[in-house]
């Protein structure tokens, strides 16, 4: 992709609370991508919930996706962060973890965690471009497949 096109995209990303206008999409899009979805009252409750938090992005006012998480004492937790399929590898991603950094700030963190399954390179890639750095792995954690820990310390 040409670099303006890519500013293009960006410049019209905007990141919200998710809410009510989107979560049946927010759990269609992740029944589609994850074998471990969340569904719609689960998300409901990532939005609302105590220590729980539910991020949509939209592009020109279109739903592309959105991150779950939640704090414990160790920092921000990534749950699950996706993004529709045909607006993948347009930053929009990038933008929703670079969005995390800024709330892991404001809300007095000063690191965020994640797991990722061994053989997601892509999302892997994504998170070490940004500073994350693997700290462990734990075999079996989806069942069928190890995780690969991840943490960035953020100031
Ligand atoms: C992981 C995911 C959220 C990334 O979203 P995205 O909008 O495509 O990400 P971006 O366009 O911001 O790209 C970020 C980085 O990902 C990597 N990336 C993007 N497209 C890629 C591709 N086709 N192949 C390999 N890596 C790619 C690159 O490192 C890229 O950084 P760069 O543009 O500086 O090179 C998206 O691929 C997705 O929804 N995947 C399925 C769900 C998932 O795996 N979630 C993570 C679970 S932990």
């Amino acid at each position: 992709m040409h670099k303006q096109s890519y500013r293009a995209m960006t410049a019209g990303l905007k990141i919200v609370k998710l809410d009510e206008s989107s979560i049946e999409q927010a759990a269609q899009l992740e029944k589609q991508v994850f074998k471990m979805p969340s569904s719609v009252d689960e998300l409901r409750e990532f939005s609302s919930g105590d220590n729980l938090f539910a991020f949509a992005i939209y592009l020109d006012d279109k739903y592309v996706g959105h991150v779950t998480g939640y704090i414990t004492k160790h920092g921000v937790n990534i749950y699950n962060l996706v993004v529709i399929p045909e607006y993948r590898g347009k930053g929009i991603g990038n933008k929703l973890m670079e969005y995390l950094e800024t709330y892991t700030k404001e809300e007095l963190e000063n690191a965020i965690l994640l797991h990722v399954r061994e053989s997601n390179v892509r999302a892997q890639k994504l998170y070490k471009s940004r500073g994350f750095e693997v700290y462990g792995k734990i075999p079996g954690f989806y069942g069928d497949e190890d995780a690969i820990s991840m943490r960035k310390i953020v100031e």
